[in-house]
């Protein structure tokens, strides 16, 4: 039986280590010996994980990956991507070079709208609720300034507050809706500030205010916080070919192919446990170039997941059609980012996937993820419809099996060059190791 500890981000890192290799595992000499095996100590970059969060321990490493050739308005980005799942950057390589020969990606910001609300409880006439918000709305931007100048002066700042009744869900419920212009910044930050002092200012000028009765006075301000649901901040990617140049292998004639996929997404939009999948293959492109550029993928992740549930039913994220003889393939998705602040400036590797992707904006940065999306949906929909996506997977998958084996680098090589011309399948894998180690 463990005790609970008190006090434990008082203790050095050391003692903290100590206490978990300890308490918690088998073998701790060896727990101690792999968590500094993780660690960076030649640099500042210890310095600044350890301050990222609280109680660090030890660095968690995920492969950052390139995805070359992509082509997105006719400009050339090679995409970085930090993903631990095998197939994933291979295959945005490979939808990346197939539109590459066939124009590229169109991407376009059709909106830049973040949201905030201020939750709050009011028990009175909704009229003098109304005419206290008219007369206070000025004075909630007033009491805000020290906080939008500077957003102001680079083209943000706050860009609407309403006053929502939303009685009729909960009694008494209402909100402050705020929407915002961050620009280059996810933004979090800003708005949450400006949301706090907008409730304060709110809830002092309603005790001064003279056309409410005592209990009108009394607004009780639930929570003030960002919403990740941002469907208009919104981006749209596209793809599309004469129908005949979608050739993705022998076996199938292109007409076949476009209708399949087409057939497959339809699918998605009509049946929620195959939508979820087809939208999970998306957010393996979104969260890999998210996660490397610094941004918060667990509010793209759960942003996304509404929009797609937006009509009453989960649906796919991805459309297509076929219009004169010409494939198209399309992504609208809400994508709140940033590529300033946060993480952006701070961590070595970001400032780095920033770099290599030309210093993006913000709104560049949205087009880069949305095509990143859009491909890896691409890529798995088209082996999904045509040869099945365990070819592909397996193949990817073959070096961690080995590497599960124990494999040497030496067996590597003989088995890697077999499985060219043979299907892997983990026994298979598992059948040659053996055979070669002569068991
Ligand atoms: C696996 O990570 C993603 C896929 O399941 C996506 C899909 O089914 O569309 C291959």
């Amino acid at each position: 039986m463990i005790d609970p500890i008190l006090g434990f981000s008082k203790l050095s890192k050391q003692e903290k280590i100590d206490w978990v290799a300890e308490q918690y595992t088998q073998n701790p000499a060896q727990t101690k010996k792999l968590l500094k095996r993780y660690w960076n100590i030649e640099s500042k970059v210890q310095k600044l994980h350890d301050e990222f969060i609280e109680n660090t321990i030890t660095n968690y490493y995920l492969p950052l990956g390139i995805a070359p050739n992509y082509l997105i308005n006719g400009k050339l980005y090679a995409i970085p991507m930090a993903i631990e799942e095998s197939s994933v950057v291979a295959a945005a390589s490979k939808a990346a070079k197939f539109w590459f020969d066939r124009g590229g990606f169109k991407a376009e910001v059709i909106g830049t709208e973040k949201i905030g609300q201020v939750h709050f409880m009011y028990d009175g006439d909704p009229d003098h609720l109304e005419n206290f918000f008219r007369e206070v709305k000025p004075k909630l931007f007033e009491d805000a300034k020290p906080l939008t100048t500077n957003m102001e002066k680079r083209g943000g700042g706050v860009t609407q507050i309403e006053l929502r009744n939303k009685t009729s869900q909960l009694e008494g419920y209402y909100q402050l809706h705020c929407t915002f212009e961050t620009l280059d910044a996810m933004g979090a930050n800003f708005i949450n500030s400006c949301l706090e002092q907008f409730a304060d200012t709110f809830k002092r000028e309603a005790q001064e205010h003279i056309l409410f009765t005592k209990k009108e006075k009394q607004i009780e301000v639930v929570m003030s916080i960002l919403s990740n649901y941002v469907p208009n901040c919104l981006v749209r990617a596209e793809v599309s070919c004469p129908i005949e140049e979608l050739k993705l292998n022998e076996q199938i004639t292109p007409e076949e192919c476009a209708k399949k996929m087409i057939r497959a997404i339809h699918i998605a939009d009509v049946e929620p446990h195959r939508a979820v999948t087809h939208n999970k293959g998306i957010m393996n492109g979104i969260d890999a170039v998210v996660l490397a550029t610094g941004n918060d993928f667990r509010a793209v992740e759960a942003g996304v997941h509404a929009f797609a549930a937006k009509d009453g039913h989960y649906k796919s994220l991805t459309h297509a059609s076929i219009d004169n003889g010409v494939f198209k393939f399309w992504i609208e998705i809400p994508l709140a980012l940033g590529t300033v602040g946060g993480l952006t400036t701070l961590h070595p590797l970001v400032g780095l996937a920033l770099e290599i992707l030309h210093k993006p904006t913000a709104e560049e940065l949205m087009k880069i993820v949305a095509v990143a999306g859009l491909a890896q949906n691409f890529a798995a929909v088209s082996s999904l419809v045509t040869t099945g996506i365990q070819e592909g997977h397996m193949k990817m998958h073959l070096l961690n099996i080995l590497n599960q084996l124990g494999a040497t680098d030496q067996e590597k090589t003989v088995i890697v060059d077999h499985f060219k011309s043979h299907t892997v399948t983990h026994s298979a894998v598992v059948a040659i190791f053996n055979k070669l180690r002569g068991k």
